[in-house]
């Protein structure tokens, strides 16, 4: 039996201890022996839980132990997630995590520890729930140069969006009932306002070239000031509204980063993702667009999720010494504002006026309808504001 801890006992740490009872002969197949639960850490019991007799309230235990030989984070937040997490590495265990802000904040400090220590730190996890995304960077495109990725990373904001264009309601009503169902927490911000999917692309950032951004390096753009007047105009423009988060990396190390609603063209797939489901493409010189599909969130795909990361090092499969290197280039970020897209444009008053303003800095323009509304060539957001401070703006993704 190998024995594993589980820090915090929530929709995730809940989730492990379902798959490894559903999963248990597959489990046990892949690693060569049965995984057991010793511990669960949480502030709070859990008498009613069958595993009530292993919740615990210090970490202490977890670390003193040595038949514990892996420790699967699933608290959320960055503290004490970070400290309990370098405690178990410096304790000889590896560790396991689907918390993305803990990634997207300190993966270069964590990997190191894990390499000081001849451990491993995995986060499949952390981005895309149940997808298989992160371990294909270190595996099957390890030798391979990424240069973008574009996706939906977000579910509440996709489901938000998704009903807001089928059923023409407005953000608030159907923010309203995405909290009803469970599908948005009670404070949504950090999913609304891209801070979520902020994360989720610092991670694939780094893991694509080997930069992990700062914060303050990735734009993160907002759907609460989305109306259905939008949503129609991306409809006008050949597409859909989505909360895109993107990168695209070039030779010199340099990164484009944001998360951004843009209206994404119908020839593009993103167009189609709906609902609470996560795609992301990644695209190489070599083997050029891979789409990844599929749940990105729940209790079980990112259970299973964090399962996969301890049957690859409990199987041996996760060499320790294979393990990313995450650095910090300061200077690297090409902020928002100096980022190309083609716009959508929509202002007030005359269209006529609107447009000379506009093709006077960025060039020639496309009316989309009848009103001050216009698709712009690749331009910067900065100069958009320049030709037009009050127009909304909308980046456009074909
Ligand atoms: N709040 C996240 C989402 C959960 O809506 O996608 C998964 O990271």
């Amino acid at each position: 039996m190998k024995h594993i801890a589980i820090l915090g006992f929530g929709i995730v740490g809940s989730g492990i201890a379902r798959v490894l009872e559903q999963n248990a002969a597959a489990i046990a197949r892949t690693i060569g022996d049965e995984v057991g639960i010793k511990y669960i850490l949480d502030l709070r019991d859990f008498p009613d839980s069958p595993y009530a007799d292993r919740v615990i309230h210090e970490i202490a235990p977890i670390l003193d132990d040595p038949e514990v030989a892996l420790v699967c984070e699933t608290m959320g937040g960055s503290h004490p997630a970070l400290e309990y997490s370098l405690a178990a590495m410096e304790a000889g265990k590896s560790v396991v995590s689907s918390n993305k802000e803990v990634v997207a904040n300190y993966g270069d400090l964590l990997l190191r520890k894990a390499r000081e220590h001849g451990v491993s730190y995995l986060f499949e996890a952390s981005v895309g729930g149940g997808i298989p995304l992160i371990r294909p960077f270190l595996t099957s495109l390890a030798s391979d140069r990424v240069t973008e990725i574009c996706g939906i990373v977000n579910g509440t904001t996709n489901y938000i969006l998704t009903k807001m264009k089928d059923e023409g309601r407005a953000f608030g009503e159907v923010l309203a009932e995405a909290q009803r169902l469970g599908y948005a927490e009670r404070d949504p911000s950090a999913d609304i306002d891209g801070i979520d999917a902020k994360r989720k692309i610092i991670i694939l950032t780094a893991l694509a070239s080997g930069i992990l951004p700062d914060d303050s390096d990735v734009y993160a753009g907002s759907i609460r000031g989305i109306t259905v007047r939008d949503i129609e105009a991306a409809e006008r423009v050949g597409g859909v509204l989505r909360l895109i988060a993107r990168t695209s990396i070039s030779d010199d190390g340099r990164f484009s980063a944001c998360v951004t609603p843009m209206i994404v063209g119908n020839a593009n797939p993103l167009a189609h993702v709906n609902g609470v489901y996560n795609a992301v493409s990644v695209t190489s010189p070599v083997t050029g667009d891979i789409l990844y599909y599929g749940r990105g969130a729940g209790s079980l795909p990112t259970a299973g999720a964090v399962l996969s990361d301890v049957a690859a090092i409990l199987s041996g499969a996760a060499k320790a010494e294979f393990a990313p290197v995450f650095r910090r280039m300061p200077g690297a970020a090409i902020p928002f504002d100096e980022q190309r897209f083609p716009f959508y444009v929509r202002a007030d008053g005359s269209a006529a006026q609107a447009r000379e303003k506009l093709e006077a800095v960025c060039g020639p323009v496309i009316p989309v309808g009848d009103d001050a509304e216009f698709e712009t060539g690749d331009v910067t957001a900065a100069a958009v504001r320049r030709a037009l401070p009050d127009a909304v703006i909308l980046p456009i993704l074909r």
